[in-house]
C-alpha cells in the first residue's frame, strides 16, 4: 500500500508519520472530554509502560479488568491513521466510554487548543536522548510506517537533525517541559521509573487522585515490570498487523534498560552528540540524570 516505508510529511512545521499526516482535520475537530487522561511522549520513551501503569491505577490493580483488551485498544493513539487498513485513532476514541486514556507523540504545539481548554490530565514521560535514539532506530527497522533507517550512522544523523517523525527530541522534551509553567501536568522520566518504580507510580497515583494500598502498588509494579510486559501478548504489540510491523526484525519490548546506547554510539558519534546536547540543553532547566 502507499503508506509503506514513506518519508515523514510536514504538518504545521513538524515531520509526522506519512500515513498519519492525512486528513489532519480529524485531530483539529476531535472532541475532548474534561476527564480525558493524556499520555504524551517522544517516541520510544516508555509510553506503553506508563500507559499500563495508568490503566492499572485507574482499575485499582485489577489485572482481570486490565486484561479486557490490548494496550493499543485500551489507550488509542490520537494521531494514528492508516487509511488503507481503516485504522483511525480518533474514531476509536470517539466510541470509548469515559474516562479515556489517550496516547500521543505530538509535539506540544500540535496539541489542539480544546485539550487545554478541557483541563485534561496530562502525563508526559521523557527518556534520555541516546537510549530513545537507539530504541527508535530498532523500532523503525520493524515499523513499515516509517522510512527504512538503513545504517545506524545514517539514522543517527537524521535523528540529530530532527528529520525523524515527530521531529527533534530536543525540541519535544524542552517544549513540553516549558508548557509545565502554565499548565499543571505530571512530567516523568523513564530512568526514574527504572530506578524506583514505586516512587514514580505513587506520583501518578496522587496525580490521578487515587489512593492505593501497598499490596496493590506491589501488584502494579510486578505486572508492569519489563519481563512481565514483554511476555504479555496484550502489552507487547505482537497483535499489530504484519502489514504494519515486521515482527521478525525486532521487538517492541526489546531490552527495556538504561544505557543501551553504549552498545551503539561510537566514540566519535558520542562526542558529536554530547557537543550538540550541551548546546541544545544550555538554556533549559530540564535536566536528565547523568549516571547513564
Ligand atoms: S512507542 O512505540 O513510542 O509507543 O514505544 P514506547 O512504549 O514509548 O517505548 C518502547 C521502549 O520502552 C521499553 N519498555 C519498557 N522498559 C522498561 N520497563 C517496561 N515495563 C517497559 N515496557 C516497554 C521498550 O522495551 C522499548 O525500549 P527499548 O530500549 O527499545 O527496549
Amino acid at each position: 500500500a502507499d503508506f509503506i516505508r514513506k518519508e515523514p510529511k510536514t504538518v504545521h512545521g513538524y515531520p509526522i508519520v506519512y500515513a498519519f499526516s492525512h486528513n489532519w482535520e480529524r485531530i483539529e475537530k476531535f472532541q475532548w472530554r474534561p476527564d480525558d487522561i493524556v499520555i504524551a511522549t517522544y517516541p520510544k520513551s516508555g509510553t506503553t509502560w506508563i500507559s499500563e501503569v495508568v490503566d492499572m491505577i485507574q482499575n485499582d490493580g485489577d489485572i482481570e479488568k486490565c486484561s479486557r483488551s490490548a494496550i493499543t485498544e485500551k489507550v488509542p493513539m490520537l494521531e494514528l491513521f492508516v487509511p488503507g487498513l481503516r485504522i483511525t485513532g480518533t474514531e476509536a476514541l470517539e466510541k470509548m466510554p469515559s474516562p479515556r486514556l489517550i496516547k500521543t507523540h505530538l509535539p506540544v504545539d500540535l496539541i489542539p487548543k480544546d485539550c487545554w481548554k478541557n483541563n485534561c490530565k496530562i502525563i508526559y514521560m521523557a527518556r534520555n536522548a541516546k537510549d530513545a535514539a537507539v530504541s527508535y532506530y530498532h523500532f523503525d527497522l520493524m515499523n513499515k510506517l516509517e522510512p527504512y533507517p538503513n545504517s545506524w550512522a545514517e539514522y543517527l544523523e537524521k535523528y540529530m537533525t530532527g528529520k525523524v517523525s515527530y521531529g527533534s527530541w530536543f525540541a519535544h522534551v524542552k517544549s513540553w517541559w516549558d508548557k509545565k509553567k502554565d499548565y499543571p501536568m505530571l512530567y516523568l522520566f523513564y530512568e526514574d521509573m527504572k530506578k524506583n518504580p514505586k516512587k514514580e507510580i505513587e506520583k501518578v497515583m496522587h496525580f490521578l487522585g487515587k489512593n492505593l494500598d501497598e499490596e496493590v502498588l506491589r501488584k502494579i509494579i510486578h505486572h508492569t515490570s519489563f519481563e512481565m510486559m514483554k511476555n504479555n501478548p496484550l502489552l507487547n504489540f505482537t497483535n499489530i498487523s504484519s502489514k504494519m510491523m515486521d515482527h521478525d526484525v525486532s521487538s517492541h519490548m526489546r531490552k527495556g534498560i538504561v544505557g543501551d546506547w553504549k552498545n551503539y554510539f561510537t566514540v566519535a558519534q558520542n562526542e558529536i552528540f554530547d557537543a550538540m546536547y550541551e548546546k541544545e540543553m544550555a538554556r533549559t532547566t530540564l535536566k536528565f540524570c547523568t549516571e547513564l
